[in-house]
Formats: C-alpha cells, structure tokens, sequence
C-alpha cells in the first residue's frame, strides 16, 4: 500500500518538524558557494549535501522532507548510497522542485511566469520511481511600481494549479508557492494587499483545476515590509498580519503551511514563526520550509572542508533544533543565545 496523498501532506508539517528546502538550482548552488570560496563541482555539491542529510540527530527529529533538486534526487553519497536513501533511513520524506525557474513574462514588463509544465507528467512518473513523494514550484511575484500586474499574477496562479494537478495525478504532493519577494522599499501594508490578492487567486485556481486541498501544502511569504523600506516593524507586526492575511485566504481544508524564508535573516525566519504559533487561532500546522535560513549557518562553518563536517552539522542541528522549537511555540532568545554561546 503506497500511502496517500493526504498522509504525506499530514507527514510534512507534522508537530515540531518542518521542511528543509535544499533545491537550489546549479546556478543558485554557485553563488551560496561563491560567498563561502567553495567551487561549485558536482563532488562539492554532493558533498554538502550529504553533511546535511547525514545530520542525524537533526533530520530524525526536525525535518520532515527535504526538497531536492534534479542532480541531487539522482546523486549517490561518496560510498555509493543515494542520497535519497540516506533522508528515508532517516525517517524523512525525499520531495523534488519542478519548476524550471521565473522567465521573464512576454507582455508583462518587469515581471515573471515560472516555466516547466511542457512534459511534466512524465517527469513526475520518473521522479516517483526516484523516491520523491512530494514536489514544489515557487511563483514569484516582485512588488514595485505599476507591478505586479493582474496579468501576472493570473498567469503564475494558472501554472501553479496546472502543476499541482499533474502532481496529485502522480500521486505526488504539491506544495504550492506563490512567493511575494521582500526586495523592494515597500511597506508591510502593501506586502499584505498583493499576498492576499496573490493567494486568493491561486486557491480560485486550485479550484478550477479540481485540486484535492487536503493533499497539498501551502508554503507563502510572510507579510513583511519590503527589505529597502525605511518602516520596519516589530515581530509581532509581522505575525498578527501575516497570520490575519492567511486566515482571509487559505481554506481550513489545506493541511499545512510550511513557510519561506526569502531572504530573512536565520533568527528573523525563526522568530516569526515562533510569534505566530504563539498567537495561534488559525487551522492549519504552521511550519518552516527553510532555503537560506536553515543552510547559511552550516555553508559558513563547513567551507568545503572535510575536516569541518562536524562543524557543519552542529551548526545545522542548531538552526533546525530552533525552528523545530519555534513551530511549536517555544522558541526563545534565551534559548537561541544559550546554545550559540
Ligand atoms: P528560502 O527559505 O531561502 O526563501 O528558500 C525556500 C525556497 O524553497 C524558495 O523557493
């Protein structure tokens, strides 16, 4: 009996445990490996990796699936085991990133489709043969001046329920993405106004493509002011408005929310999930399905060095032990500062 959709969706956020999102496509491997001086060859990237989903104690108990990109799904470890073996005998779930990335979108300025729906039923069937039980594609949509578009944000929302239909068809769990980036020097209040108009016409797409809510995952943006904007605001801010946009949008039915962090610093991504579950009053687990704020601590203290494998380890353990504490509430910077010291 292979389990069901909804049985993987239930898995991926359950208590305490969250998603670590280790996609990145060659080029954006390249530039993380860039910033820390470490080439980016094939034995390189598989040997990162490998440190990460060779963290024990931090995959048993924190990461609930791990999203992989193309080479990685098909990679073995140094002794020949698969990568996708070692997150299973970890007891955690192998998901795969789809999408072939946001191209510039004919006939909106400034603006991006994510691309890769040509072909992707039988990619899924192949990526199921692989392991994957789960998939994601990320939309993105850029706030600025005149954008974004009602163009857009139909074209992105109309792909990504294209793309969660061949996933449930392939017996594979969607998480769906629609990520508002956080580049610009908008405030918190038009972060709100395109996520909810962004996540209300994805679900109106959902719809229409008759997905099953309950056997996908939703990963948004939180409600944030933009990174350039001189209105920042308190922690709290960020949870009351990103929890009070997600409850005008996002059916009870969905089983989960697993969170990007896009571009937050670690203790930011892990604070904010930490006041929302604290808040509470919402449906859905809410989780972490971390890029950057899980990686850019163990990237750092591993380096490329083999001799720092530990050293990498201990430093994702932390980061993942944190969120894990935050998805449940009880997260604190006492405990953040008394682990680091
Ligand atoms: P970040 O947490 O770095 O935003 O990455 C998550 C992700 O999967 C983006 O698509």
């Amino acid at each position: 009996m292979t389990a069901s959709l909804d049985e993987i969706a239930y898995k991926m956020c359950a208590d305490g445990k969250g998603l670590l999102a280790a996609d990145e496509s060659s080029s954006t491997i390249k530039k993380r490996f860039d910033a820390i001086g470490v080439e980016s060859t094939f034995e390189n990237r598989r040997d990162y990796r490998e440190m990460l989903f060779r963290s024990d104690e931090a995959m048993r108990n924190y990461i609930s699936g791990v999203i992989l990109y193309d080479e990685t799904i098909r990679q073995n470890a140094k002794d020949g085991t698969p990568l996708v073996k070692l997150i299973e005998a970890a007891g955690s779930i192998p998901g795969i990133k789809v999408d072939l990335g946001a191209k510039p979108q004919a006939g909106a300025p400034g603006e991006t489709i994510t691309e890769g729906l040509d072909g992707l039923g039988e990619r899924f069937k192949e990526y199921y043969e692989l392991g994957a039980r789960f998939a994601k594609w990320r939309a993105v949509i850029d706030i600025g001046t005149h954008i974004p578009s009602y163009t857009s944000i139909l074209a992105n929302a109309q792909a990504l329920a294209r793309y969660a239909a061949l996933a449930q068809a392939a017996n594979i769990v969607p998480i769906v993405e629609p990520e508002v980036l956080m580049d610009g020097d908008h405030d918190i209040d038009r972060c709100y106004e395109v996520t909810e108009w962004v996540l209300k016409e994805v679900f109106q797409q959902l719809f229409y493509a008759r997905i099953r809510l309950e056997g996908m995952v939703l990963k948004p943006n939180m409600v944030v002011p933009g990174k350039k904007s001189p209105k920042q605001v308190s922690v709290e801010e960020v949870a009351e408005k990103t929890i009070r946009c997600l409850k005008n949008c996002v059916p009870s039915a969905v089983p989960g929310i697993a969170f990007l962090s896009g571009g937050q610093s670690d203790e930011e991504a892990t604070a904010h999930l930490d006041a929302m579950v604290r808040i509470g009053g919402y449906p859905w687990p809410m989780t972490f399905s971390y890029g950057r704020a899980l990686q850019a601590a163990p990237q750092k203290a591993w380096s490329g060095k083999a001799e720092n494998v530990a050293a990498g380890q201990a430093a994702f353990t932390h980061r993942a032990r944190m969120n894990s504490l935050a998805a449940l509430g009880q997260w604190s910077v006492e405990i953040e500062q008394k682990k680091a010291a």
